[in-house]
């Protein structure tokens, strides 16, 4: 996967727009960044830290616990994590820019020395096997159509005990040629499995008490408002961005909602075991 194709994503456009959202919020290039004022902007997933909150109950975590975010985007998740649960927590991004970005909002927060930031692929494996207890993903598998090597990759990771938590897209009714297209030109996205496909291959990959939960009603709560405001804010967004990166996003928003109310799209919440 190249640094290029995913950005037909417009979510990863301009990630350094972050900063221009901080100085809106009266903090300057460079300053200090409490990390609670952050976490309106660094979650790229459905639900913002209320989902990073019930991924720390669902795996017990404890400040002893080592914790893996596969694609931690702008790092807001790990950084949500580290100052919760008190985890040291290694973040690891394939986009150099969104690693670059993220590194900096966690040395701003001061929480350097819980969250360390790898740039790299989870396929290429730049973790060591076996040193995590907790790893996370938060709509990130969509993007990896080699599921095999992925969840592999991801038991690898783990110790004995370990515990993965995903929260990601899965094919729910049968999409359509036009939906599939979307996802890949939009999304870039290919090739998502069903539930029972996801299952088994989990299985095959030697994780145990593999739970699937459907969360897509709650998820069209989200993307649907999430459409709606963005567009509600257009002389905001774009007097702080630019016409182009507000096209770009609305776009992106509405599209996202329009596959999820189509029905064939769907949110799962994934936990599994490493015995
Ligand atoms: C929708 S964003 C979510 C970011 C973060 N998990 C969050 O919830 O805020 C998905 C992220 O996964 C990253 N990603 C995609 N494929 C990856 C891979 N093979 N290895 C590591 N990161 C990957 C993308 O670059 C992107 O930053």
């Amino acid at each position: 996967m190249t640094d290029e194709t995913i950005k037909t994503m417009k979510l990863y456009s301009r990630v350094e727009r972050v900063y221009a959202q901080l100085r809106h919020a009266g903090i300057a290039d460079g300053e200090p960044v409490p990390p609670g004022v952050l976490w309106q902007f660094d979650q790229y997933h459905y639900g913002g830290t209320d989902a990073v909150d019930e991924g720390i109950a669902r795996l017990a975590l404890e400040p002893r616990h080592r914790v893996l975010d596969v694609g931690s985007g702008l790092g807001g998740p790990a950084r949500f994590i580290a100052s919760r649960a008190g985890c040291r927590v290694t973040a690891l991004e394939l986009q150099p820019d969104l690693h670059e970005v993220a590194s900096r909002l966690t040395e701003r927060c001061g929480l350097a020395h819980l969250v360390s930031h790898r740039n790299g692929d989870i396929l290429e494996g730049p973790v060591p096997a076996g040193g995590f207890d907790a790893l996370f993903a938060w709509l990130v598998f969509l993007h990896i159509p080699e599921r095999e090597r992925l969840y592999r990759r991801c038991h690898e990771a783990l110790a004995p005990g370990g515990g993965m938590y995903v929260e990601d897209y899965f094919e729910r009714g049968t999409l359509t040629d036009d939906e599939r297209e979307t996802l890949a030109a939009k999304v870039y996205s290919r090739g998502l499995p069903r539930l029972d496909e996801l299952r088994r291959d989990l299985d095959r990959a030697g994780f145990t008490q593999v739970a699937l939960e459907d969360v897509t009603a709650s998820w069209i709560g989200h993307v649907v408002e999430r459409a709606l405001a963005y567009r509600a804010n257009r002389k905001h967004e774009t007097a702080l961005h630019g016409e182009e990166v507000f096209a770009g996003l609305d776009d992106f928003y509405s599209t996202i909602a329009r596959l999820f109310r189509g029905g064939n799209l769907g949110g799962v919440r994934l936990l599994a075991r490493k015995l």
